[in-house]
């Protein structure tokens, strides 16, 4: 149930994650599914609600950079930088664990992601349960991922009982995830925070997005950021893929096409890659809710934030393909 996010209600969906329960709440990239991260039996709920086929690792989230020192160990000075400049934001680092970090959190990796959100609500939340919170996103496994506390609702309304209301996420796409070693950088997903961004601060950053998700790799790929709508290209459809079908479309700024579309998005009027960057999963909950056979999306520029939103659009039209 969709809750607003009064002082009562953050301290009983702080209550529910304290005593072994799971509760949806806001950040500023998208919605998470939250579980006490340092109790194994409560982050194996997220995994059932969530029905992710593997235990893939998960973020957690703290409220003041003190709490990372109980759960990592810092072998570089890069990791300050980074904290200085991106905490609280959509930044998770990937760092060595300490044993106090349960295996189902880092599905038996040595390392562990973390990430201090800037959203008050997850900060109050995270400041009342005392300890932090596991959280991925809160949807279904491979659908789209939730910016309004009525997208969580949608997909998960039947699984959890506390969905803290917190409007529209403003960065709307998931954190950029940077794993950090003795000696190196590695980007391991393009999100909030642009790779130039990255790179002002620490200049040899590798990138490393997972094989696994590199699209043009048949049988490796999952579904992933997929509506439950077909989605193409618009540069890659013939004239017999659209032919009788109800049609919409994800435009960047303009409709430059003359097709016929029962529902058109713009991401931003403006042309500004922030604002399309945080409507995305918005525009795609719309579309998704109309009755349609198939959404046609336009390219977006890899550059800055538009390359965390082309990985997301490339990853929801190989789900079709
Ligand atoms: O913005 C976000 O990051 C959102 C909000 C809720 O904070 N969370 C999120 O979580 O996107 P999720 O579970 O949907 O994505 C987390 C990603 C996964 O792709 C996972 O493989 C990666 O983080 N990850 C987690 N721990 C890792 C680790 N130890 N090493 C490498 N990758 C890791
Ligand atoms: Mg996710």
């Amino acid at each position: 149930m969709i809750i607003n996010s009064s002082k009562e209600n953050i301290q009983k969906a702080a209550d529910e994650i304290i005593s072994g329960g799971i509760v949806a709440f806001p950040t500023e990239t998208v919605y998470g599914l939250g579980a006490d991260g340092l109790n194994p039996t409560a982050v194996a709920k997220i995994f059932e609600a969530k029905q992710r086929p593997s235990f893939n690792p998960l973020i957690l989230h703290i409220s003041s950079s003190d709490q990372l020192n109980d759960l990592v160990t810092i072998e570089n000075d890069i990791v300050y930088k980074l904290i200085n400049k991106f905490w609280p934001g959509p930044l998770t680092l990937v760092l060595t664990k300490k044993d106090i970090v349960p295996d189902i959190v880092t599905a038996g990796n040595p390392t562990v992601a973390v990430r201090m959100p800037n959203h008050p609500i997850a900060k109050a939340l995270i400041d009342a349960c005392g300890r932090p919170i596991a959280a991925p996103s809160a949807n279904q496994f491979g659908f789209l991922s939730p910016t309004t506390a009525e997208h969580v609702e949608k997909q998960l309304g039947d699984k959890v009982k506390i969905i803290l209301d917190g409007g529209k996420s403003n960065v709307g796409v998931e954190s950029t995830i940077v794993e950090i070693t003795k000696t190196e950088v590695f980007l391991l997903r393009h999100g909030g925070i642009s790779l130039e961004q990255l790179t002002e601060v620490c200049n040899l950053v590798k990138v490393k997005v997972n094989n696994f998700d590199k699209p043009n790799a048949p049988g490796q790929l999952i579904q992933h950021y997929a509506p439950n709508i077909p989605l193409k290209f618009l540069s890659e459809i013939s004239d017999g893929d659209i032919k009788g079908k109800k049609l919409g479309a994800l435009f960047f700024k303009e409709n430059n096409s003359k097709i016929k579309f029962e529902q058109i998005e713009f991401l931003s009027k403006n042309g500004d890659m922030r604002e399309a960057a945080a409507n995305l999963f918005f525009h795609l909950h719309n579309l998704e809710n109309k009755d349609l056979d198939l959404i046609l999306v336009e390219t977006i520029e890899s550059t800055g934030l538009g390359i965390a939103i082309m990985d997301r659009l490339i990853k929801a039209t190989n789900t079709y393909k």
